[in-house]
């Protein structure tokens, strides 16, 4: 399981629903959640390691030990539009700020089938929209001018040109 990065078009792709809870999708939360903390995410949704299916998962708990797995999430409410500063694993080495409602209503299902709807506020309200786009084939740079967009293209070829690079001359020595 991989992280797709930017510009990568799989990105854009839209999320199907869930219609039924396999034990294949249990294991796919369960991967996700590996490679989130593998690379120190606070969130990923299943289209960025290419599973194009509503799922994703969150944990902003500074000990990373209160896993969230949501399937089929929805917000039905939202208020309270702040800046707050973002970032994405499937956009590294960039940061931003992005206007995001400070507080919503999600529904969604968890992997034993039950549905729920919560209230949530601050960091995992902004959480829950980031990792909604991306079902939706959004990115937060989405919401930047085309400028702005083309700077972190350029960003991020270079620094993979750099590790590629990097990556050469280890495998020379
Ligand atoms: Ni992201």
């Amino acid at each position: 399981m991989q992280v797709l990065t930017f510009p990568n078009p799989k990105l854009r792709t839209k999320a199907q629903k869930i219609l039924k809870i396999t034990p294949e999708i249990k294991k796919t939360l369960d991967d996700m959640l590996k490679i989130m903390y593998q690379k120190k995410g606070v969130g990923l949704a299943a289209t960025q390691v290419d599973v194009h299916l509503a799922m994703i998962v969150i944990d902003i708990s500074e000990k990373q030990n209160q896993p969230l797995k949501l399937i089929n999430p929805v917000i039905i409410n939202k208020s309270d539009t702040q800046d707050e500063e973002e970032g994405c694993l499937s956009v590294p080495g960039f940061r931003a700020d992005i206007k995001r409602a400070q507080n919503i209503t999600y529904t969604a299902t968890d992997e034993n089938n039950k549905e729920t709807t919560k209230d949530v506020t601050g960091l995992m309200a902004v959480c829950i929209q980031h990792e909604i786009d991306h079902l939706k084939g959004k990115l937060f740079i989405d919401y930047l001018s085309n400028a702005k967009r083309q700077k972190v293209r350029t960003l991020i070829k270079k620094n993979q040109n750099n590790k590629n690079n990097k990556n050469n001359k280890n495998n020379k020595q």
